[in-house]
C-alpha cells in the first residue's frame, strides 16, 4: 500500500470509530508502544537509505584524495589492508562484491603462488550493529544530554544517535571539510537539524563544546589521520577539556591502547574509571564479537 492509500485507510478507520471511543483511541495512539517494532523498523530502512546515498557519493574504499594522511599511513603497515566502510558496507555487501571479482577477501603471500593469507580490513566508521550496541546497551537514557562524536567523517554516530536515542543535541566535530559536507547533505535530507550539528573544525580548538559534553565518542580518531605528536597533543587537550565530573567517555580502542606508543603526561587513574561492559547482549547471533570488545566506556572522576 502506498502513502496517501495508507493515509486515506487511517482517516478512514477513524471516522468508523464511534464518537465516544475516538478521543481514547487518538490518545492510544499517541502513548501506545505497540508501534515500537514498526518506528524501529523504519529506522533501519532509514539507516540503510542513508548508507546508500553516502555509497553513491564515495569510491569504494571510502578514502578521500584530501586524507593524504591517512592514504600514507596505510600504505605503510606491513601487510596489505583493505580499507572498507563498515556502515556503508556489511559482510553480504563485500561478499557479493568478491563474487563479482570487485574485491577479494584473501592476498597472495608469493607472487605467482597459490599461497594466499587473509586480507586485513579496517573500517573507519562504527558499523550500525555496534552503533546499536552503543545507544541501546553501553549508555543510559540520553534525554536532555548533549553528545559529542570527535571526529564525525560520514556521521554514522550521529544519525544512529538520532534514531535510537533522545540526546538533545548530537554535535560531530570533523576537521575534513569534504566530510562535512557530506554530513550536511545527509542532515539536510533527512531532516535531522533540530538535534544535530556539525563544526567542520579540529578538535583541539572547541574546549567549550568538550567541556559542556555529557557524552564523548572516539572511535580511533587520530591514529591514522594525525603524526605522533599532533596525536599527542590532542590527547592532552581532550583530558584537559573533558573534565566534567560524571560525563561518559566511549573509546576504540581502550584508553591504554590508544596512548599506549604516545608521549603524553595523561594518569588515567586520575581522569577516568572504566565500567565493564556486557558483550555477551547478543551471544546467540551471528556477530563480530571482536568488534563490540574494543567498545570501552569511562567515566569522568
Ligand atoms: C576513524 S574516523 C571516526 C568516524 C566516526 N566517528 C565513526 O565512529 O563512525 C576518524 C575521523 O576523525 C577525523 N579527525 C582526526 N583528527 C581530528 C581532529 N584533530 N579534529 C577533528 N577531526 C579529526 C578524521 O578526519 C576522521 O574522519
Amino acid at each position: 500500500m502506498d502513502l496517501a492509500s495508507a493515509q486515506h485507510a487511517v482517516l478512514q478507520l477513524l471516522g468508523a470509530v464511534s464518537t465516544s471511543d475516538l478521543a481514547a483511541l487518538l490518545d492510544w495512539m499517541r502513548t501506545t508502544r505497540d508501534f515500537d517494532e514498526f518506528i524501529h523498523d523504519n529506522n533501519d530502512i532509514i539507516l540503510k537509505n542513508i548508507a546508500e546515498d553516502l555509497r553513491n557519493c564515495l569510491p569504494l574504499e571510502t578514502m578521500l584524495s584530501s586524507e593524504q594522511v591517512a592514504i600514507q599511513k596505510i600504505k605503510q603497515q606491513p601487510e596489505p589492508i583493505i580499507h572498507i566502510d563498515a556502515f556503508l558496507y556489511d559482510d553480504d555487501f563485500i561478499d557479493s562484491l568478491c563474487e563479482k571479482g570487485r574485491m577479494s577477501r584473501n592476498y597472495c603471500t608469493v607472487c605467482g603462488s597459490h599461497q594466499t593469507a587473509p586480507l586485513r580490513f579496517i573500517s573507519h566508521s562504527f558499523s550500525p550493529l555496534e552503533l546499536k550496541f552503543i545507544y541501546q546497551h553501553v549508555l543510559p537514557d540520553l534525554s536532555g544530554k548533549v553528545l559529542v562524536d570527535v571526529g564525525s567523517r560520514l556521521g554514522p554516530v550521529l544519525f544512529v544517535g538520532y534514531l535510537y536515542s533522545s540526546a538533545l543535541q548530537l554535535h560531530g566535530v570533523e576537521m575534513n571539510q569534504d566530510f562535512c559536507q557530506l554530513q550536511e547533505m545527509i542532515i539536510a535530507k533527512y531532516k535531522f537539524m533540530d538535534r544535530i550539528k556539525v563544526h567542520h573544525a579540529d578538535i583541539c580548538t572547541q574546549a567549550s563544546l568538550l567541556q559542556n559534553a555529557d557524552v564523548v565518542i572516539m572511535n580511533n580518531v587520530f591514529e591514522y589521520f594525525l603524526d605522533r605528536s599532533e596525536q599527542s597533543r590532542a590527547w592532552e587537550y581532550i583530558s584537559h577539556n573533558v573534565r566534567k565530573k560524571g560525563t561518559l567517555l566511549v573509546t576504540v580502542p581502550s584508553l591504554k591502547e590508544c596512548l599506549s606508543n604516545l608521549q603524553v603526561a595523561i594518569h588515567l587513574n586520575q581522569w577516568v574509571e572504566e565500567v565493564q561492559l556486557n558483550y555477551n547482549i547478543y551471544a546467540e547471533k551471528d556477530i563480530d564479537r571482536e568488534a563490540l570488545e574494543q567498545i570501552h566506556l569511562y567515566k569522568i572522576v
